[in-house]
């Protein structure tokens, strides 16, 4: 099966789509590309960014709303939504004040001041997406590897958290005599509950699809080694790659620099098909301007899927 078979394959079969990989190798394009190629077909599309930049918006060339999934103008279905964790974080810490009021005296305030509240703000939203019924694809451009990672592994700490919190709870309460509320413990469980599924959702291939987005350049081939790695850990699959920026044989015409450049990425296209053996594998060519709007992204769709 070739590349561009196994990938449309795989972005048809499954429902949420992610990519992921190092700073600037292309995701917002590649993630972008995709929901539009989707959208094209007939797909109900939404894009999910949970990157504080304005990236989707400037990909789309149309202000891409943070708070309200805002149509894509494309003539086809296709929708976005910019997650500001910044935003978010203000949902979040008014549900969980109201959820921790009564155990506040114990505990609220300082879960509520912990540094990484903001990327569970951002985690928590986008985990709400991950029960979507409203659409046939979710596509998610992710931030960079390191902190979809800690996203990721935010449920499973929270999900120790709340757990270890309930089981505190009773005894601690006993203790202290404290009158604890059982409602209060049902929406911590609920809110596990939630968390859990997400997780399960992420690592279920048979409605997910984890993409990594690397170049044929040292770094970026150590980093997508290193992420497929970290999201095995999850329990996640990497089911494929997109190699971008592979410059086209047809413009080498003698230059020596860009033959040089392109033996290069030779030798790293090769490395690449030793190291991910079994991945499903797609190329986009360096383009000759950078990617902004639905003619260009369906440019790069057309390279990827068809
Ligand atoms: N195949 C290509 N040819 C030419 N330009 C490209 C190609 N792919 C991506 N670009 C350009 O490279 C830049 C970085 O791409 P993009 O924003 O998609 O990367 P990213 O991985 O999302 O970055 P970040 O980590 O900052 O979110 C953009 O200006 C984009 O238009
Ligand atoms: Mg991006």
């Amino acid at each position: 099966m070739s590349g561009h078979e196994g990938l449309k394959r795989l972005i048809e079969e499954k429902k949420f789509l992610f990519f992921g990989g190092k700073g600037g190798v292309g995701k917002t394009t590649m993630a972008a590309a995709t929901a539009l190629w989707l959208a094209d077909r007939g797909y109900d599309t939404l894009i999910i960014a949970t990157d504080p930049t304005i990236s989707l918006s400037a990909t789309f060339e149309q202000k891409i709303s943070e708070t309200e999934v805002t149509p894509i103008k494309c003539s086809c279905k296709l929708s976005g939504l910019n997650i500001n964790p910044k935003k978010a974080m203000g949902l979040f810490q008014s549900r969980m004040t109201g959820m921790l009021d009564g155990f506040s005296s114990l505990f609220g305030s300082e879960l509520l001041s912990t540094p990484c509240t903001e990327e569970i703000a951002a985690f928590d939203q986008f985990v709400s997406y991950m029960q979507d019924t409203e659409h046939d694809k979710l596509v998610f451009d992710t931030a960079p590897t390191g902190h979809t990672l800690r996203e990721l592994s935010m449920p499973f700490d929270w999900s120790g958290y709340i757990a270890n919190q309930i089981k505190n709870r009773r005894e601690l309460s006993e203790v202290l005599g404290f009158v604890y509320d059982e409602g209060m413990v049902e929406d911590l469980k609920e809110e596990k509950q939630r968390y859990d599924n997400a997780v399960r959702g992420l690592a279920d291939s048979t409605v997910s699809a984890f993409t990594l987005v690397t170049l044929p350049e040292k770094l970026p081939i150590e980093e997508s080694a290193r992420a497929m790695e970290d999201l095995a850990g999850f329990g996640i699959k990497v089911p494929s790659l997109i190699i971008n920026e592979v410059i086209p044989k047809e413009v080498l015409q003698g230059n020596w620099f860009l033959e040089r450049r392109r033996a290069t990425q030779d030798r790293y296209l090769e490395e690449i098909e030793e190291r991910f053996q079994g991945l499903v594998k797609g190329q986009v060519p360096l383009l000759e301007t950078d990617v902004y709007g639905v003619e260009n992204l369906r440019k790069v769709g057309r390279h990827l899927y068809d």
